[in-house]
C-alpha cells in the first residue's frame, strides 16, 4: 500500500502521571520472518500475536502475491499456507511494500534464487532507500535487478534459475541484508555464508531453525559466522510473536519522564540483540524491573515494570552498542533532552539511511523545542538540562518513529509538541493514541 493520502497532524501536551498496563503490538521483525518463513515451507504456519500495522499486512499482501495462502483468523492470529523452499510463483502485479524496508528487501531475498521475475515499488520515503545493499549480494547468486539510478525503487528483480551459493561479509551492520542473504541461500545448494562483523538482530537464524533449516554460528575474529545448509525442507510451524521492545521503547521512556508514573508492559522480547535502549536507560538511572523473565516463541522475554525515574543523567552510547538499538535512537534522543548532560550517540549513520534520516530529522525538530544538539555524519549529542520548552511542529518525513518521539515530548515539554503527520504510525503501533491516552497522556489529531 503506498503513503496515506492525507497528512494527520497530532499533538501531545504535558500529562498525568501514567499508570496502568501497556500492552503493545507483537514484534515487527518476527511478524515479517512469521509470514516469509511460512510461506516458503510446506504446510500450514499458525501465528499469534501478529503485528497488524501496516508494514506486515503489505508482507502478507505480497505473500499472497507469491503463491502463499494468508488467512486472519482473528486478531493476530494468522495462518500461513506456504509453497515449499523455491515455490514462489511470479506475481502477476507489482508488488506494493509500502513504507517498509524490511518488508522489501526480505522478500527480494526470499525470490531472488527462483526463476521468477517481480516489481516491487512502495511509499515517497521507502523508493528513496538504497537497495544496492540487497541487490548487490544477490546478484552473486545469479540474481538480475533493474531498478532507478543508484538501485533504488521501483525495481525489477530476475530470480537466478541456476542459483550458486554465496560467501558474503555484510559491508554494513544490517540484519535486512543479512537475513536477504540467507533467504537467498535457501534454494541455492550448498552452503551460504555470511559473515557479520557486528551482531545484528538475530530473529532469521533463530526462527530458520525453528522451522527445521540447518544453521550454524560461530563467533570468530572476523565477526559472527553464520552458515546455511541450502535446499532445506521448511514445514509449518506455530509462531508466537513476543511484543515488541521498540514500540515498548515509546511507553516505557514516557514513563520514565512524566512525573508520578508507573506502568507495566508484558511480554516484551528481550533479545539481546534488541536490547541496547533497556541497557542505555539503565545507565541513565533509570527505574525498570524486568519481572518473569522467560521464554516464549523461542526468544527471551519479560515483563517490564517501569517507574517515574527523575534523575536521570546524559551518557555515552559506544559504537558497538548501535545495531542493539537501531530503531531506538529517536526516542532516546527524546530521553537525552530531558536528562541532565550530555548524552553522546556514536556510531549512528545508519540512521541517515531509515524511513527518514533520523539524525537530521531528530536535530532539526529538537532544536525548534529548543534543544541543544551537535551532530556529524556518525553521531548525535543532545545536551540535555532536565526540561524542554517544546512548542513546535516536528515534521516527521513518513517516519513512524520520529512521529511517536516527538508526540511523547510533547507529553513533558513546558509547552505542547505537535507533528505534522502521525500516519505513518500504523506502520508499526497502530493503537499507540489509544494505549498512550489510556495510560493518562494527553494525545490526540489535531481536527478530531
Ligand atoms: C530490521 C532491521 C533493521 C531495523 C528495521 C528492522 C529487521 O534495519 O532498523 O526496523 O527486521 O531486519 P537494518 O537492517 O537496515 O539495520
Amino acid at each position: 500500500m503506498s503513503a496515506h493520502a492525507t497528512p494527520i497532524p497530532m499533538t501531545a501536551r504535558r500529562s498525568g502521571p501514567l499508570k496502568g498496563v501497556a500492552e503493545v503490538p507483537g514484534d515487527k521483525s518476527i511478524s515479517h520472518r512469521a509470514l516469509i518463513l511460512g510461506a516458503l515451507s510446506v504446510g500450514e504456519t499458525s501465528v499469534t500475536g501478529l503485528l497488524e500495522g501496516q508494514d506486515v499486512l503489505d508482507t502478507a499482501a505480497a505473500m499472497r502475491a507469491f503463491g502463499a495462502t494468508v488467512t486472519r483468523h482473528g486478531e493476530g492470529e494468522w495462518t500461513v499456507n506456504g509453497v515449499g523452499v523455491g515455490g514462489f510463483a511470479e506475481p502477476s502485479q507489482v508488488i506494493d511494500c509500502g513504507n517498509s524496508g524490511t518488508g522489501v528487501r526480505l522478500i527480494m531475498g526470499a525470490m531472488a534464487t527462483t526463476p521468477i521475475a517481480a516489481t516491487f515499488t512502495g511509499d515517497a520515503s521507502l523508493n528513496k532507500r538504497p537497495m544496492g545493499r540487497v541487490t548487490d549480494p544477490l546478484a552473486l547468486f545469479g540474481a538480475k535487478a533493474v531498478g532507478r539510478a543508484g538501485g533504488k525503487l521501483p525495481l525489477t528483480m530476475i530470480g537466478a534459475a541456476e542459483p550458486v551459493p554465496v560467501r558474503y561479509t555484510l559491508p554494513m551492520p544490517s540484519a535486512q541484508v543479512k537475513s536477504a542473504v540467507l533467504l537467498a541461500g535457501l534454494n541455492a545448494p550448498g552452503e551460504t555464508v555470511v559473515i557479520e562483523p557486528e551482531a545484528t538482530r538475530d530473529h532469521t537464524e533463530r526462527m530458520l531453525r525453528g522451522f527445521g533449516a540447518e544453521v550454524d554460528v560461530q563467533e570468530t575474529p572476523e565477526g559472527r559466522v553464520i552458515t546455511l545448509k541450502g535446499q532445506p525442507e521448511l514445514t509449518g510451524q506455530r509462531v508466537a510473536v513476543p511484543r515488541d521492545p521498540s514500540s515498548a521503547a515509546f511507553p516505557v521512556c514516557a514513563a520514565l519522564l512524566v512525573p508520578g508514573s508507573e506502568i507495566t508492559v508484558p511480554g516484551v522480547s528481550r533479545n539481546p540483540t534488541r536490547d541496547g535502549l533497556y541497557v542505555t536507560l539503565l545507565e541513565m538511572g533509570a527505574d525498570i524491573a524486568f519481572e518473569n523473565p522467560r521464554e516464549e516463541g523461542g526468544e527471551p522475554v519479560a515483563d517490564l515494570r517501569v517507574r517515574y525515574s527523575p534523575d536521570l543523567k546524559g551518557v555515552e552510547t559506544p559504537e558497538d552498542r548501535a545495531a542493539s538499538m537501531i530503531d531506538e535512537f529517536p526516542i532516546l534522543s527524546v530521553v537525552a533532552s530531558m536528562a541532565k548532560g550530555t548524552t553522546v550517540m556514536r556510531g549512528v549513520k545508519e540512521l541517515r539511511v531509515k524511513e527518514s534520516d533520523r539524525i537530521d530529522a531528530m536535530a532539526r525538530g529538537l532544536e525548534a523545542c529548543g534543544v541543544k544538539i551537535e551532530e556529524d555524519e556518525d553521531t548525535l549529542i543532545v545536551h540535555g538540562t532536565g526540561s524542554v520548552p517544546g512548542g513546535a511542529t516536528c515534521a516527521t518525513h513518513l517516519d513512524h518513529r520520529i512521529a511517536m518521539s516527538f508526540l511523547v515530548l510533547g507529553m513533558v515539554s513546558e509547552t505542547p509538541v505537535s507533528v505534522d503527520d502521525g500516519g505513518p504510525i500504523a506502520t508499526s503501533f497502530p493503537i499507540f493514541e489509544p494505549l498512550m491516552s489510556g495510560l493518562g497522556a494527553s494525545v490526540s489529531r489535531d481536527n478530531s
